[in-house]
């Protein structure tokens, strides 16, 4: 291992941890907030939904939604997926809710034009204003494994949708990214950096495999795990390499805070792993889970 180990009582294992901090982003429904608000986050988002919605997509087109489809968007963030939303479902009124307000803003500015059709609204997803049964589809992608508690909020998206609807969920596995080794191992670095920022923020970063038994235990129907794959043949490289260069300049100095690697050890895994996918020559993947299912008709 090439870690620069940092001096703080952080462990594998479920070793005990700092009391203070921790215990204050514990009780954090938003321990990423810094994070989610930051320019950074934009640019990521938008480098995400390049590479995933050509995907994503036909996935979505396999749910039997009315003509005029109710949809929620949790956790919409800038609105990348509710605003592909409402542009693939011509009859769809879509809302998107978030608690980032600048996110919001910049939203409804981006996509003025989708309104009345296309709203958006501060709104917890712990918490949803709307009536039980009120969506014909739920969505919420890439939110889940940034959030403490995912199963509560899984509830609450089943709970505002109507029988027979759709949960449409993207949960993140940082388990599921595989590089190239050169200088370093980035191996080392994926094995370390999610289980240490997850356990210090009360966060399951490893989302992916574990929504299909939320999904179960909630009783919910023809349960579906598909993956988009996003690596260097099916996405432009330049647009991977822009998702790897967000993370860099959104989660390095976290990653420097919460675990074992240090900032700067951090920023050198991202720049190899961003060199690797720049590479004529290499080859690099992140398989991103896409998990549906359908609420029960009776
Ligand atoms: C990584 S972004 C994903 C944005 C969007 N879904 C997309 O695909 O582009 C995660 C978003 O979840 C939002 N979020 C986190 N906790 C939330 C909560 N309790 N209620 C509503 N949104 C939340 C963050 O503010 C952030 O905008």
């Amino acid at each position: 291992m090439k870690f620069c180990y940092r001096n703080v009582a952080v462990g594998y294992n479920g070793a005990k941890l700092r009391s203070g901090p921790l215990e204050q982003v514990m009780t954090d429904l938003n321990p990423q907030a810094k994070q989610m608000a930051d320019e950074s986050m934009v640019r990521n988002l938008a480098a995400q939904a390049r590479a995933i919605w050509p995907q994503e997509i036909p996935l979505l087109r396999r749910y039997a939604l009315p003509a005029e489809p109710r949809i929620l968007d949790a956790g919409c963030g800038t609105g990348e997926g509710s605003s592909r939303l409402a542009e693939s479902f011509p009859g769809a009124q879509v809302l998107g809710v978030d608690i980032v307000d600048s996110h919001l803003e910049l939203a409804r500015r981006r996509y003025a034009s989708l309104a009345p059709r296309l709203t958006f609204e501060h709104q917890s997803i712990f918490e949803l204003k709307a009536a039980d049964r009120s969506f014909d589809l739920a969505v919420c992608r890439h939110v889940l494994h940034s959030i403490p508690h995912a199963d509560r909020v899984i509830a609450e998206l089943a709970r505002v949708t109507r029988r027979g609807g759709y949960l449409h969920l993207i949960p993140e596995d940082y388990g599921m990214l595989h590089f190239q080794r050169a200088a370093l191992d980035p191996r080392d670095f994926w094995h370390e950096a999610p289980a240490s920022f997850g356990e210090s923020t009360g966060t399951d970063l490893f989302m992916g495999r574990h929504t299909f038994g939320i999904l179960a235990a909630l009783k919910m129907e023809e349960i579906k795990v598909d993956y988009v794959v996003v690596d260097t043949l099916r996405v432009p490289r330049e647009t991977f390499a822009a998702i790897l260069e967000a993370w860099r300049d959104g989660y390095a100095e976290s990653i420097g805070e919460l675990t074992p690697i240090s900032r700067e050890s951090a920023v050198a895994y991202f720049n190899q792993m961003i060199a690797n996918v720049h590479d004529p020559q290499g080859y690099a993947v992140w398989m991103v889970p896409v998990v549906s299912a359908r609420v029960p008709t009776s």
